[in-house]
């Protein structure tokens, strides 16, 4: 056995005994080998037994400069270790974390001014809405601050008229989209629209209502794009009035909803949805933890379809996940009631804004902007969907949907009627064979049945005609295998 033979057994055995994957039928690797990736450049990774993929999801929608720069931003975080390795944001500032934020600030559109950083995307979920939750007892506080001192009262009725205020304006919903993915943490879980993933959970935080997501394809062939918008936004507004529009914090929505796979908004949608924010008062929030940082050919979601919204939720491209880092992006507005004589937002966490993190962020920034990785998204996107729109012929691909390199391929039983595939097909034909059928022809993609069976393809933002020409032509292959296999 040669020696690289023997450390790939070794860590088979250690994964095998010691480690715990996420979202994984741990079962299943009791007499398998448990996948180890190795090593990563480009948009190729490479695992264990030296075989080669192309990451057709670049990690988790997340590594979007692909894995080829880990010299340069390596550098930058080996920096940062020898300057400051760790210090905090708990009442403390940093270079690194005060340069990452005005550059965010630059980059997010709009009056967008004011980041709070966090873990990842989970935690970035999880503090909109608990800052959402304050905004309005904070704000409900100043008002009445302002009332009483415009009356000439002394300091000490203030004091008071602030606690009543606690009690007068408090919103805690929020409202997000079925089959909408999240997070994770128990807030930003109650915030998901999955029922498989809330129910072991249950029960979660309350109150949180989900209203229809923009999913287009199973809608009646003759209704207009015009109508179905009209349709959605009547949704949402009903369930604001029947939830009272006085007790709903934050309606929280991705520009283009990722589970489900790829759902775009119709036009007049994110319009609508901000006018009925502001129409009940409501913090409209952007999840932009897939969207943001170029995957859709633009910086953010926000921008691309004009969202104005009042918080964006930001992780995994923002290091292009080189780094654990994410963060709450808001207006000068939202901070304005925590500006206030004693008043904070009552929440951190120890790594928030951590400086390597925070360093290897700027990094990523730095080399997106210098090698135009969102130009070059924006540039290639109509070749992607291109090259993609060919395996709309085979029988089994209904719908192709998305933008940017950000796409999904709905699979059905039948394209005339589209009929999709039940609970034991999906496991059958998603689980049983797609996704290890995948796996063995070297391609990372995602087959996925959190709503409709759908096969996710997201690459690193690098990607060019040899990959989008690979990833077609593998999936072509698959995707025929398995439709024989499906109608024999
Ligand atoms: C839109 C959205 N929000 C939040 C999250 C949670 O992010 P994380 O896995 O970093 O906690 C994800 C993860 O996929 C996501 O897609």
């Amino acid at each position: 056995m040669t020696t690289a033979a023997a450390a790939a057994l070794d860590l088979q055995r250690a994964a095998r005994e010691h480690l715990w994957l996420h979202f994984t039928r741990m079962g299943g690797y009791r007499d398998a080998d448990v996948p180890i990736i190795v090593r990563g450049d480009g948009c190729y990774l490479e695992d264990a037994n030296g075989k080669r993929y192309l990451d057709a999801l670049a990690g988790l929608f997340s590594v979007n400069i692909g894995y080829g720069y880990g010299e340069e931003i390596g550098e930058a975080a080996a920096a940062q270790m020898r300057e400051l390795p760790f210090y905090t944001n708990w009442g403390y500032a940093h270079p690194r974390a005060i340069e990452l934020a005005a550059e965010i600030a630059s980059i997010t559109p709009g009056d967008l001014n004011r980041v709070f950083f966090v873990s990842g995307g989970s935690e970035a979920v999880e503090s909109a809405w608990k800052l959402a939750r304050q905004y309005y007892s904070a704000r409900g506080e100043q008002r009445t601050r302002a009332a009483v001192m415009s009356a000439g009262e002394t300091p000490t009725r203030v004091d008071e008229a602030h606690a009543i205020a606690q009690g007068t304006e408090r919103r805690w919903k929020a409202i997000s989209r079925h089959i909408a993915y999240h997070g994770t943490t128990m807030g930003a879980l109650s915030i998901n629209g999955i029922p498989a993933i809330r129910e072991p959970f249950e029960p979660l935080v309350p109150e949180v209502l989900h209203v229809r997501n923009t999913n287009r394809y199973h809608r009646p062939i003759d209704e207009t794009e015009e109508e179905f918008t009209a349709f959605l936004l009547e949704d949402l507004e009903h369930t604001i009035q029947a939830a009272g529009p006085e007790t709903v914090a934050m309606v929280i929505m991705e520009p283009v909803q990722n589970a489900g796979g790829s759902f775009l908004p119709p036009a007049g949608y994110w319009r609508g949805v901000r006018e009925i924010c502001d129409r009940y008062e409501i913090l409209l929030c952007a999840d932009e933890v897939i969207t943001g940082f170029g995957r859709i050919g633009a910086w953010f979601g926000s921008e691309r379809y004009d969202i104005r919204p009042d918080l964006i939720t930001i992780a995994k491209g923002l290091s292009s996940s080189y780094a654990a880092i994410g963060g709450v992006v808001t207006t000068d507005r939202v901070m304005e009631p925590f500006m206030e004589g004693t008043k904070m937002y009552s929440h951190g966490i120890t790594f928030g804004g951590h400086p390597v993190q925070s360093a290897v962020a700027l990094k990523n920034i730095e080399i997106m902007k210098r090698d135009q990785i969102v130009e070059h998204v924006a540039e290639t996107q109509d070749e992607f969907r291109a090259t993609l729109a060919q395996l709309l012929e085979l029988p089994i691909v209904g719908d192709l949907r998305g933008t940017g390199f950000f796409y999904a391929i709905e699979l059905v039983k039948d394209k005339e009627t589209r009929t999709t595939f039940d609970d034991a097909e999906c496991e059958t034909l998603l689980r049983g064979f797609l996704s290890p059928r995948m796996f063995e022809r070297g391609l990372i993609c995602r087959s996925d049945d959190r709503g409709d069976p759908v096969v996710q393809i997201s690459p690193p933002l690098v990607a060019g005609r040899e990959e989008f020409d690979q990833i077609a032509g593998i999936l072509g292959d698959v995707l025929q295998e398995a439709w024989e296999r499906v109608s024999s």
